[in-house]
């Protein structure tokens, strides 16, 4: 039987009293790219972190390739991490190492890959992702901060995980750089087989990444289906949501 690479079920969160996630379930599968939408406060980052193991979830369950995470449990940590790339919402580089010394430190401290194999992965993710090798002895201050986006991708890309988790990649972005962005995820995601997790509050970003979408509001999965299906939704909520982008196109 084949499994999704993702499950979430029913899973809850709180901080204190206040519920931040309630009842979330979907899937995804091998290769599929889903793309999270909402607005700010939503509950976009805290569920990825719930997914990563970042966060405890208080009730649910999360599985990976049929595997239940262990909720409450240090291991959880441990299984994502082996399988899971996270992009920070921030970027989140290392700022005391050089933009090779960033790509090459997963494959060489994560996969346990030799110093002089794990530059040559991060060699070939820099190119993937035409990163000018002028910048590759660079630190991350001295990089414009669509530079440091990309470069935080080819770190993600270089551990060579199955999953791939984008915390707003192009929010601060302008819009060249921003479909540069997209252009980059799409394309590493279908060349790779991997599966992909987008937050974005940008609808025509998701538009572009994804195979499916989920909208958050208010802690709660208000509404999934295809790219195509988003604009057809009469949910109030994601009338409200997209009608900014409706009136702009
Ligand atoms: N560690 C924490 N402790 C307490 N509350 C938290 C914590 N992390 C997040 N929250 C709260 O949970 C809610 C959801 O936060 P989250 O960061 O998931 O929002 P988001 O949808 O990612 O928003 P944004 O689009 O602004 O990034 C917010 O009200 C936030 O203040
Ligand atoms: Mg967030």
């Amino acid at each position: 039987m084949k499994y999704p690479r993702i499950e979430v079920r029913e899973l809850k969160k709180s901080f204190d009293e206040t519920v931040i996630l309630d009842h979330i379930n979907f899937k995804v599968h091998l290769g599929e790219s889903l793309v999270i939408i909402g607005a700010s406060g939503s509950g976009k980052s805290v569920l990825t972190k719930c997914i990563v193991g970042l966060l405890k979830p208080d009730n649910g369950d999360i599985f990976l390739d049929g595997h239940r995470l262990e909720t409450n449990s240090s291991d959880n940590t441990t299984v994502a991490a082996n399988s899971i790339s996270y992009v920070f919402q921030n970027s989140a580089l290392f700022d005391s190492l050089s933009v090779i010394e960033n790509i090459s430190f997963g494959p060489q401290f994560l996969n346990k890959q030799n110093e002089k194999d794990a530059n040559e992965i991060a060699r070939e993710s820099m190119k993937k992702l035409d990163i000018h090798p002028k910048f590759w002895f660079m630190y991350p201050k001295e990089l414009s901060s669509s530079l440091r986006k990309i470069v935080a991708i080819a770190r993600a890309l270089a551990v060579k995980p199955k999953i791939i988790i984008f915390d707003e990649p192009s929010t601060g972005l302008d819009i060249r750089a921003s479909h540069k962005l997209d252009y980059l995820i799409r394309e590493s995601v279908k060349n790779e087989n991997i599966t992909a997790i987008t937050i974005t509050h940008d609808i025509n970003s998701a538009l572009h990444i994804a195979d499916s979408i989920a909208m958050l509001h208010e802690g709660k999965l208000i509404w999934s289906g295809k790219p195509s299906d988003l604009k057809k939704s009469s949910h109030v909520e994601v009338r409200r949501f997209i009608k900014p982008f409706l009136s702009s196109t």
